[in-house]
This record gives structure tokens, C-alpha cells and sequence, in this order.
């Protein structure tokens, strides 16, 4: 899913925390070595690394918190390693403040705790790194890609069930637009037998499906690639088990329209 804070497609966090990341490793490198070679300029540059790298960090955090509040959908599995990932890189921030803190100048050799504390901080950094890589390249946060069809990402908040969710010209076929209405994220798509709508949400791991591939009238989730059929929520293939939910359209005057009600709850009214 494309990212909020981006420069022409490009995510701006992912640019941004190779800072913190050089700076920080680089200064338990320098700290080493100055300590191996009784050399105070090399410490030096350790103690400089580290505000350095800390700086870094808070602006490399910031589109990285936008882009977890606003495109990592919500109650999914991407949701929860965010969270993490950006504890640890919480901790790992504080680690390194407090490294700053004890050496209290560029002048201060590093003692065996605040190698101990740099050695912990990139260990964390690592995991972080980890975790941050099965966001980018599992659950493709900040992803911009392209299906046959599918057009440019499409998203649009509409306040009532009662308004229009959008015109039946703005879509074409195998093309899907994420639209919150009400709070609730529905896809509206247009497959060959009309347009249909059903929850943005996947039943396995909580990917979005606005950001899979519409083929027929069939909808790819794209983090395990689970299969629903659009127009019953029912599962074509796995590893998700349980169907989506759906929601009847209707097309007034070249405007689509969305019932709240999901299908399967008004066969039962
Ligand atoms: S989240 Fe795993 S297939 Fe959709």
C-alpha cells in the first residue's frame, strides 16, 4: 500500500532511517577501535555518532508513525508488528540517549557499560530491522504497486451509507477503490457481472484487499495471496478459511450506492 509521506512514490522512512542505523553502528565501531588503539579522536567520533545517530532517528520515526496511524490496516497482523517495531526502536532511542548522557562529552573514553549499552542497542536495531522487513516485504507497507487494471490507488471517506460512495464511471473493470464509510472500510469494485462491494478486510491476517488484484469476480488478498469470491464473501482458496463480509450495491442515476447491511445478514432479515 502506498505510503503517506513519499516522494514520488518513494516512502520517505525507509530513506530516512538508514541514518540512525550507519550512525549507531558506526559509533560502536569508533568506540572499539578507540578503545583498542587508546585513540580520543576515534571515541570522539563515537560520542558524535551517537546524538548524530539520535537525531536521525526522530526524523526517520515521523513518517514511519504517520504511515503505521494511516495506510497499516487496522486489526491485522502488520498492525501489531508495527507496534512493535516501533517500541523497540522506542527502546533503542532511549538506549542511546542514555549512553549520551553517561559519557557527557566527546572527551569521555566509553567504559565496559556503555559498550554494553551500544552493543544491546544495535542488537535491538537489528531485530527492528527485521520486523520493519517483513512490513516492507511481506505486507508491502509502502509498496506502490501496480495490477493489470487496476489504475492508481483510489481511497475516498464518505460520512453516510445514504451518499453516493462514488460514479460508476470512475471505475473500470478489475479496478477497486477503498472507501471508508462511516468508519467502516468497504472496497467497491467492478468485475464483468457489475459493481460489488465487500470488506476491505482479509479474514486470514487483516491485509487489505483494496490492495490486492481483481480478476473476474474473484479478489487476491496480497500478503498469502487468500482468494474470495466478491460476490458471497466465500473462500476460493487459502489460508484464509473464514468468508469476507459483502454488501449489496445499487446504481441510481450513475451513482453507486452501498447498503450497510452485509448480504449475508439481509438473506437472513
Ligand atoms: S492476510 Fe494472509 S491471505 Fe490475506
Amino acid at each position: 500500500m502506498r505510503s503517506r509521506v513519499h516522494i514520488q512514490s518513494h516512502p520517505l522512512h525507509p530513506i530516512l532511517v538508514a541514518f540512525p542505523l550507519a550512525l549507531w553502528s558506526v559509533s560502536l565501531i569508533f568506540d572499539l577501535l578507540g578503545l583498542a588503539l587508546h585513540n580520543p579522536t576515534l571515541w570522539a567520533a563515537g560520542f558524535y555518532a551517537i546524538i548524530a545517530g539520535t537525531v536521525g532517528a526522530a526524523f526517520a520515526a515521523l513518517p514511519g508513525i504517520i504511515d503505521w496511524l494511516t495506510i497499516v490496516p487496522p486489526q491485522s497482523s502488520a498492525k501489531k508488528t508495527g507496534f512493535i517495531h516501533g517500541t523497540v526502536n522506542s527502546l533503542v532511542v532511549i538506549l542511546f540517549i542514555v549512553e549520551a548522557v553517561r559519557r557527557g562529552a566527546a572527551v569521555t573514553p566509553p567504559d565496559r557499560a556503555s559498550v554494553l549499552i551500544s552493543v544491546l542497542g544495535v542488537l535491538l536495531l537489528g531485530y527492528s530491522g527485521w520486523l520493519g522487513g517483513t512490513l516492507v516485504y511481506r505486507n508491502q507497507i509502502g509498496v506502490d504497486h501496480r495490477y493489470a487494471n487496476a489504475g492508481s490507488w483510489k481511497e475516498r471517506t464518505i460520512t453516510d451509507w445514504k451518499r453516493p460512495a462514488c460514479n460508476v464511471g470512475e471505475l473500470a473493470q478489475g479496478q477497486m477503490m477503498l472507501t471508508i464509510i462511516a468508519g467502516e472500510r468497504v472496497v467497491i469494485g467492478k468485475c464483468p457481472e457489475g459493481v460489488v462491494a465487500f470488506s476491505d478486510h482479509c479474514t486470514h491476517n487483516g491485509g487489505t484487499l483494496a490492495d490486492g488484484v481483481l480478476i473476474g469476480c474473484a479478489v487476491q488478498c496480497p500478503w498469502h495471496g487468500s482468494q474470495f469470491d466478491v460476490h458471497n464473501g466465500r473462500v476460493i482458496s487459502g489460508p484464509a478459511q473464514k468468508q469476507i463480509k459483502t454488501y449489496a450495491t445499487r446504481v441510481h442515476d450513475g451513482e453507486v450506492y452501498v447498503s450497510p447491511l452485509q448480504v449475508t445478514e439481509r438473506k437472513q432479515a
